[in-house]
């Protein structure tokens, strides 16, 4: 677990090293992979292990200064709760759903022990561009996966169905406007994750 007594976060004005070489950081960073929720078991993030991952989620890049993004983080029985109203609605839109299925939404946030919604707050019509706040908020999830990782826990980034859904949206209590940039799911791997074939990286040089 991540040594917690050190003062992680810098004072504003503090004088901070350009770059901090780290080979660590580069392996994490090589090797990254997600670990699928269903494989996923406790224990997760404790109290203060969860401030400084969110901590370190909301020091993403952010142009103007508009901290577009917000989080909403799920433990202990507030999981199946959601759950249940993620099975409600789940009937409600497919009433056909067979019961396996019922029971995979009954039980969707109790894949992890922790699970936190990154939510991109934009403000519209502001001179920074939309695209450009809805980006922080992605990178907000990466960091969340990245600090998440090296803090020792497994992470996930999912949208699902329920990102996308008006009546799931309310009650997570999202403004009109607001959207659910991921749910990174977090805990341990019951199940190591493998390598995933992955292409090449497309690069061109401009000339
Ligand atoms: C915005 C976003 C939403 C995602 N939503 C889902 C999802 O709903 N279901 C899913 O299986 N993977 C989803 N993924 C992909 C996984 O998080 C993961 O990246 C993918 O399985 C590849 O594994 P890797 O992260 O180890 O490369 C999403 C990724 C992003 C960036």
């Amino acid at each position: 677990m991540a040594d917690l007594t050190r003062p992680l976060f810098p004072e504003a004005g503090q004088t901070l090293t350009a770059a901090n070489k780290s080979d660590d950081t580069l392996r994490l960073l090589a090797a990254r992979r997600s670990t699928l929720a269903k494989n996923m078991t406790g224990p997760g993030p404790g109290e203060a292990e969860l401030e400084t991952l969110i901590g370190i989620a909301a020091r993403t890049p952010d142009h103007g200064k508009l901290f577009p993004w917000r989080f909403i983080v799920f433990e202990g029985d507030a999981r199946g709760r959601f759950s249940a109203i993620l099975e409600t609605r789940f009937r409600e839109l497919e009433p056909e759903a067979p019961p396996e299925r019922l029971a995979l939404e009954r039980t969707r946030f109790e894949r992890a022990p922790v699970v936190i919604a990154v939510i991109s707050d934009v403000t519209e019509n502001h001179k920074i561009p939309e695209w450009e706040q809805v980006l922080s908020a992605g990178a907000a999830c990466q960091n969340l996966l990245i600090a998440a990782n090296a803090m020792g826990f497994a992470a996930q980034w999912l949208t699902e169905w329920y990102a996308y859904d008006r009546k799931v949206k309310q009650a997570l209590g999202l403004a009109p406007g607001e959207r659910v940039a991921g749910f990174v799911y977090i805990g341990q791997a019951a199940i190591a994750p493998t390598e995933r074939p992955r292409k090449p990286p497309r690069i061109n040089r401009w000339r």
